[in-house]
């Protein structure tokens, strides 16, 4: 069962002499329920990888399905609905919405998706996350671990299909970055989530169920049940990082 399918996707940014090929023929299938970590040096492709599946951006050529959908057959309005209904978003700052209350910010994808929330699923992501007393604060009140417990409770709020976190520890100390991809972690192996998380750590790649490796745009090779140091070796094989 696969949540995510790419297919020979190639992903050429601009022009002629100046063109620059980000991702060169990738072809991943990402199991419905897994935990994914995505490396590799600066300018390997990452976050374009991650652009692609989420239909942010579209491929040159090749293929993206969420589940069975093809992301190509959609206009800009279908991939918006899909965004907001079928994948969530987490990203190294954040990104909530500082007027807006933690329960608020949590409802606001659900809310302009004109969709209602599945209460009981709501309660028992914002019990998981640990903030459900912390429902009525505005996000400046709370720690950058906080922040980013709320902006998990926001990603899953529509039981999204995948999950897509660039660099989500990138912002926070070892310490509470820890707390957070156990977290994580915890999500995909009891809420049957799907998680697929760019990062330059070995230590957050491996509360990953596996490590997919890029290079110059392509797979470069990945690992299951990665141990921090089994990472950090393959990186140093794939160059600067
Ligand atoms: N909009 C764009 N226009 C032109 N080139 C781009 C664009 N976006 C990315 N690129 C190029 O595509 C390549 C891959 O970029 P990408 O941002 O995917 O790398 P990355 O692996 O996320 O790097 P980093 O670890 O530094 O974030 C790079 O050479 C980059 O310069
Ligand atoms: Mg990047």
């Amino acid at each position: 069962m696969r949540a995510l399918t790419l297919e020979a996707v190639r992903k050429v940014y601009g022009k002629g002499d100046g063109a620059v090929t980000a991702l060169d023929g990738v072809s991943v299938g990402v199991r419905k329920g897994s935990f994914t970590a995505v490396m590799g040096p600066s300018g390997s492709g990452k976050s374009t990888f991650l652009h692609c599946a989420a239909g942010l951006d579209k491929p040159t050529s090749g293929r993206v399905l969420l589940g069975d959908t093809d992301l190509a057959a959609m206009n800009e309005n279908a991939l918006t609905r899909l965004r907001r209904e079928r994948v969530g978003f987490i990203f190294q700052a954040y990104n909530l919405l500082p007027s807006l209350t933690v329960a608020q910010n949590i409802g606001l994808p659900l809310r302009l998706a004109g969709k209602r929330a599945d209460q009981g699923w709501l309660r028992d992501v914002v019990n998981r996350v640990g903030i459900a007393g912390r429902m009525g604060h505005r996000p400046a009140e709370l720690s950058g671990g906080q922040q980013q417990r709320v902006a998990i409770a926001r990603a899953l709020a529509a039981r999204p299909e995948v999950v897509l976190a660039d660099e989500p520890t990138g912002a926070l100390d070892s310490r509470t970055g820890a707390q957070v991809l156990e977290l994580l972690r915890t999500l995909v192996d009891a809420l049957g989530q799907t998680v697929l998380m760019v990062t330059h750590d070995p230590v957050a790649a491996s509360y990953a169920h596996s490590v997919l490796f890029l290079a110059d745009g392509r797979l470069a090779g990945s690992l299951d049940r990665p141990d921090p140091a089994a990472v950090a070796e393959r990186m140093t094989h794939l160059g600067e990082w």
